[in-house]
């Protein structure tokens, strides 16, 4: 079996592999009918909720939603991406790998050598840091500030002696490019003359990896007081600083046992927590939290404390959290030290049985919030509706609706305001149209849609009528309904190779598992034509009411044009709407 192409790797892996065995390797299944249960893995299930079907090689819990196939079973269960779950599945099944094929990355070959490097560097400074007469110095200021040899060697930390040309000479003896170390930062090129010097000198070297433990970078932090107190590897191809979390490599799955994470702001707090048994951390290093953070973080727990000064800044860097989490569907929880304190200082005075108190009474950000502008409120420092007004626009950013309809009541009760004023104001905001649109409840017209095609791809014509894409409220099906105009449809496992995100897979298994069956094509034919017309109509009764919300704040705002404009707009909705139903 040579030269076999990528994804004739993955159908001769998933013909050899039975997802049934795979999955009864990690846990155990029942037969049910043509299908086998058990107790899905990937939420607290109670009763079994795991669907698996031999026939169609896909997974999918009705409950959490969860589904994929062989290669999706593997990336969730264990956290991995999809090329190591090929490479996994392919020694399993010994389906033998092309070398090019174990990664589909590209510049794979390049970033390796990058890394390659690093971990030169790294273990050189390591040494240093540990056998040099200069980094005594340093070795003694760690243990002053309470790091063990033990946490220097589990973390690899480093020293970078003082000279100037330390690492310019190393790379030479090892015959690697100086430009390739002045790509990741090691070296700086001199102004006007030939040559490099060394970023870091005389510093502290604490390496930074990646998930996989491959170092990306480093921090380097002055042992004399010198400024700046810290100096960090700049962006590069292998070092991305909103995805980066530094210890997650060791911490992951701590936080999946422990089912939280702890995120702190830097190198000293994440490793005086590790020292202190809270294993469950990692640090941003001084960088605010991102959306990438949020994603990677979501992959082991949707429930993040954040660890903050007391001080002002500390507080405006939690609100900020907010925005970048509630997108993810995450709620971040807050914890507020006294101020002056870092959690490396806290530890450090022995009090790491109050800082475990302190994150068990963590409170969640968004209750913080609501009770910063109620105070304001109260202090007569903001308006009441300039506070609902700030609050319900965070509010809208939440992805789970029961926990927002909490949150709404919450505010409602707090600022004496009508629920059903707060939701106007939810759907006031600057995206009208896409915060309405931004979750739906589960639309069964389009899973039916796509099941049909799926079935009868001959069918796709028929939907390849001008924007009819935009009927379609859930963007995973729009995806996949895309690629199959696009490309048409073979078989489900080239369609979930083309798409290998979670949450696109979770939707064609969602799909496929649907009780309701299509038998012949011409019942497809009668099914797909009735769905797609309820899904227009129900589209055009949205953009209804979305031009009746904009004409009423039009009217409110006497902008006779606008109004106009809107009531031609609202007419012609009407006479399209009366087409829809017209061709019953
Ligand atoms: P802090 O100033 O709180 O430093 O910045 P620290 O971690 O408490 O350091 P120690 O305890 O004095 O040694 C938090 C993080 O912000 C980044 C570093 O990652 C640091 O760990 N930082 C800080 C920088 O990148 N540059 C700086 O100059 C300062
Ligand atoms: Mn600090």
């Amino acid at each position: 079996m040579k030269n076999l192409s990528y994804e004739s790797v993955i159908k001769e892996i998933k013909r050899r592999v039975s997802i049934v065995s795979l999955i009864e390797a990690y846990l155990s299944l029942k037969r049910s009918g043509k299908n086998f249960v058990g107790i899905c893995p990937f939420h607290d299930d109670k009763n079994p909720s795991l669907h698996v079907s031999e026939e169609k090689g896909l997974f999918h819990c009705f409950s959490c939603g969860a589904g994929g196939d062989i290669f999706g079973f593997m990336m969730r269960y264990n956290n991995i991406s999809f090329p190591e779950a090929i490479a996994e599945l392919a020694e399993r099944a010994d389906v033998p790998l092309e070398r090019q094929y174990r990664s589909p990355a590209r510049e794979k070959s390049r970033a390796d050598a990058l890394f390659r490097i690093n971990s030169l560097i790294c273990k050189f400074y390591h040494k240093a840091l540990l056998e040099s007469q200069e980094g005594k110095e340093a070795l003694n200021y760690l243990s002053a500030r309470g790091i063990s040899l033990e946490t220097v060697k589990e973390f690899n930390l480093g020293y970078a002696p003082s000279s100037w040309d330390t690492l310019t000479r190393i790379l030479a003896a090892k015959n690697i490019p100086l430009s390739m170390a002045e790509e990741i930062g090691l070296v700086i090129k001199r102004q006007n003359k030939d040559g490099c010097y060394d970023r870091f000198r005389g510093r502290i070297i604490f390496p930074i990896k990646d998930v996989d433990g491959k170092v990306v970078g480093f921090g380097g932090r002055t042992v004399s007081g010198e400024e700046p107190k810290y100096m960090n590897s700049p962006e590069s191809e292998i070092y991305h600083k909103k995805s980066i979390l530094y210890g997650l490599d060791r911490s992951r799955d701590y936080i999946r046992r422990e089912k939280h994470a702890v995120v702190v702001e830097g190198y000293m707090d994440f490793l005086s927590l590790f020292r202190a048994g809270i294993r469950n951390a990692v640090a941003t290093l001084g960088t605010s939290l991102t959306r990438e953070h949020a994603i990677i973080l979501r992959r082991y727990t949707d429930k993040v404390i954040v660890v903050f000064d007391g001080d002002e800044a500390g507080k405006k860097a939690a609100l900020r959290v907010l925005d970048v989490f509630l997108p993810e569907g995450l709620k971040p929880l807050m914890v507020i030290l006294p101020e002056g304190h870092d959690p490396a200082s806290f530890i450090f005075e022995g009090r790491q049985d109050e800082f475990q108190k302190l994150l068990h009474s963590a409170a969640p950000i968004l209750d913080f919030m609501i009770e910063r502008y109620m105070r304001s409120f109260e202090e007569q420092k903001t308006s009441r509706s300039a506070a609902v007004k700030e609050i319900a626009d965070v509010l809208s950013k939440m992805k789970d609706t029961i926990e927002r309809s909490y949150y709404i009541k919450k505010t409602g009760e707090s600022f004496g305001v009508r629920e059903d004023e707060l939701l106007s104001l939810l759907k006031f905001g600057d995206k009208l149209e896409g915060r309405i649109n931004a979750k739906k409840p589960v639309n069964n017209d389009q899973r039916l849609v796509l099941k049909t095609l799926l079935k009868f791809p001959k069918l796709v014509d028929y939907i390849r009528e001008d924007d009819l894409i935009d009927i379609f409220p859930e963007n995973e099906i729009k995806a996949v309904l895309e690629h199959i105009i696009l490309n048409g449809f073979d078989d489900l496992s080239s369609l979930l190779f083309k798409f290998n995100d979670s949450s696109v897979q979770e939707a064609i298994s969602e799909v496929v598992f649907l009780s309701d069956d299509v038998p012949d094509e011409a019942t497809a034919w009668k099914l797909l034509k009735d769905c797609i017309r309820k899904l227009k109509l129900k589209r055009v009764e949205e953009n209804l009411r979305v031009v009746r919300i904009k004409i009423d704040r039009a009217i409110a705002e006497k902008n006779n044009l606008l109004e106009e404009k809107l009531i031609k707009e609202y007419r012609d909705l009407i006479q399209k709407e009366k087409n829809i139903r017209g061709r019953d």
